[in-house]
């Protein structure tokens, strides 16, 4: 009867685009190329396994139904030595293409993602430490040890001796009353465990201070809060007639927008050859969007966190980390699911069944006049959303991109889960850490992400300019002090696009077509609307500076290179800083009438509040890409009047419109 919570999936197992997600059995026959090439061994372990993506001429050129070469890049870690290399394979003509090492014992360092088995092993090695032993002991906690939970985490970059250039964690201790109690509200405050994940050594097992360990409950699953409230009355949605959107593969037709939707273990969800259909046409918006990485740096000088500044996609992997979404709960309506595959660590393919959602949302408002003799013509907005989410040890992170009837793309991030705690003394004060809950202390971070938006306003040539708001002094040019005006500032090289944004000044960024113009002569142009949100707010001396230097800026820009995917560099983990955006501006390209790379970096600075414990409610951030003078004028005048699309709203009273 009617389509209430109903799902289709795409499952990748057919490569029929060059821009299709992996598949599991080229994942498989790429990883059988390695082994056949000798480069498998007993103690070898796979941090990343990634689509190399084809050229744009390539793709350009491609035709149904053409030859696709599919490329993979691995990333070979050996557990016993530490030793780092990446391969790349052709599956299509099942060779190695390239093999080289990484320097990761080379300054600038850095090291290939984690794998799942370490964290596992860090525990081992945290509680199989006799000093860890004693500590726990010291604190009246021997009893504990077995339901003590030792948490992983990137080390930063802080230059010790025995850590540079090594494969480092360090650890955390938590407690835990039963093995599924919620351990986060347990901190055991100033117990570090040091670990050298290739030795299996402790470094250095630090043990300051005595606060007790807050004695709070924790949990929030619907066994401990008890019985749910009765009083919300269902919400149905319905869509009798199924979803207004098409699929085929991965390709994606809704309303006037077409895209491909892609995933990849690294960036999690990408959004491929973005386009906006006008009359006939289908114009091109975006050739790819992503976000490719975050960056979560704590504010709190304690031995404790002070290193803390997690890079959740190059650190860790948004995608190998994402969720499977579940009918229903994560996703109401009419739903299409993608699976995801991404490898284990043994380099063996993991499909995430569900891990990309998409589906229709009502959205209010599109348009509406009421005229002077009470005649009402109103619009319905609707909106297609394509969203996963990413659980990254006690954050989750949901990753939604809507596109709107009036041709705007809006990018939010949706951070929730458990705030990371460490313990105080009951009613003190901590200039780096509110208390949250008795004894339990929240210290000040920020979540910056960086989108990457490889922009195709009508084509390639792109330029990008600066528009600020901008009142007039008093004077000639201003008689009666009300006049303001705008200026549009070119931003014509890599150094002059790093900018801040100024809400002051309703900023915005815009990028044009070189080869377009619209109806009253201007180039067609779509702006970045950017959210009030802070940079990075560590010092240019501190190491996280020069690991997060994305996170300085609101806005980047480059000039294409397929090289450049990653803000912070390819390996971010325990890198000396310097990599990424930093480097590749460096040499200051021109940014004028070329294919246009921009780099948004948004987020919120979170000073934790009582209301986030013991689970937090969501945190949104984002952006919108909105066209201004790409088309030439509303391009949802035809829109039916009424939600449903079928004809006519319900005047007044009881609803007569037979629906
Ligand atoms: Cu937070």
């Amino acid at each position: 009867m009617s389509h209430q919570h109903t799902s289709t999936v795409t499952a990748p197992t057919e490569v029929r685009h060059p821009l299709d997600a992996l598949t599991a059995q080229e994942i498989a026959d790429g990883r059988d190329i390695l082994v056949a090439a000798g480069l498998v061994g007993e103690t070898t372990r796979f941090p990343s396994v990634l689509p190399v993506e084809p050229s744009k001429e390539a793709v350009a050129a491609f035709r149904d139904g053409d030859a696709i070469d599919r490329r993979l890049l691995f990333v070979l870690l050996d557990t016993a030595t530490g030793a780092s290399a990446e391969a790349i394979v052709s599956v299509t003509t099942r060779e190695l293409v390239d093999h080289r090492p990484l320097g990761t014992a080379e300054a600038p360092y850095g090291q290939p993602q984690y794998l799942f088995e370490e964290y596992a092993r860090a525990e081992e090695i945290a509680k199989a430490s006799p000093e860890w032993q004693a500590a726990m002991v010291r604190r009246g906690l021997g009893d504990r040890i077995e339901l003590a939970f030792c948490a992983p985490l990137a080390p930063g970059f802080h230059n010790r001796a025995e850590e540079t250039g090594r494969r480092v964690i360090r650890s955390l201790t938590f407690l835990r009353s039963t093995p599924t109690d919620s351990p986060w509200s347990h901190p055991v405050e100033g117990l570090i465990v040091h670990i050298d994940l290739t030795t299996g050594a402790v470094l250095r097992v630090e043990d300051d201070g005595d606060v007790p360990v807050p004695d709070l409950d924790g949990n929030y699953d619907a066994a401990t809060i008890g019985a749910a409230r009765t009083s919300l009355k269902p919400i149905e949605i319905t869509q009798p007639e199924g979803p207004s959107f098409r699929v085929d593969g991965q390709h994606v037709e809704w309303e006037n927008w077409k895209l491909r939707v892609g995933f990849n273990a690294r960036e999690g969800l990408v959004l491929n050859q973005v386009t906006f259909r006008d009359g006939d046409e289908d114009r091109s918006v975006l050739y790819r969007g992503s976000v490719p990485e975050m960056v979560v740096p704590y504010g709190d000088t304690t031995s404790t966190r002070f290193w803390i500044s997690y890079f959740d996609a190059g650190e860790y992997l948004l995608g190998k980390n994402a969720n499977t979404l579940t009918l229903g709960c994560d996703c109401l309506g009419v739903i299409h699911y993608f699976d995801g595959v991404v490898a284990d660590d043994h380099g063996n393919p993991v499909t995430i069944p569900q891990v990309v959602c998409m589906h229709e949302e009502d959205y209010g408002i599109l348009w509406k006049h009421t005229d002077l003799d009470g005649k009402t013509e109103v619009r319905r907005s609707r909106r297609l959303v394509i969203s996963y989410f990413s659980t990254i040890g006690n954050y989750d992170y949901g990753f939604f991109w809507y596109l709107y009837l009036d041709g705007t793309i809006q990018v939010e991030a949706k951070a929730t889960g458990i705030v990371f705690a460490g313990a105080g003394v009951p009613g003190s004060t901590d200039p780096h850490a509110p208390e949250i809950a008795p004894g339990l202390f929240a210290p000040v971070h920020q979540h910056l992400f960086c989108a990457r938006l490889d922009v195709a306003i009508d084509g390639d040539r792109n330029s990008l300019s600066e528009i600020d708001a901008v009142g007039i002094p008093m004077g000639p040019d201003n008689p009666h002090g009300n006049a303001f005006t705008w200026t549009n500032t070119p931003l014509a090289s890599e150094s002059e696009a790093q900018r801040l944004a100024d809400p002051s000044r309703a900023r915005v960024w815009e990028v044009r077509s070189a080869d377009r113009r619209n109806a009253v002569g201007a180039p067609t142009a779509y702006h970045l609307l950017p959210q009030p949100s802070a940079t990075l707010l560590a010092q240019p001396e501190s190491t996280v500076w020069g690991r997060a230097t994305f996170a300085t800026k609101h806005l980047w820009a480059t000039p294409f290179d397929p090289a450049e995917r990653f803000p912070a560099g390819d390996y971010p983990n325990a890198h000396a800083g310097g990599g990424g955006l930093p480097a590749w501006t460096a040499a200051d390209r021109s940014l004028e009438e070329t294919d246009l790379v921009i780099w948004h970096v948004f987020g919120p600075t979170h000073i934790p509040r009582p209301e986030d414990w013991p689970i937090m409610p969501v945190d949104y951030s984002g952006f919108h890409f909105k066209p201004y003078g790409f088309l030439d004028r509303n391009p949802a005048l035809d829109l039916p009047d009424g939600a449903t699309g079928r004809a006519s709203c319900c005047a007044g009273g009881e609803c007569s419109c037979g629906h």
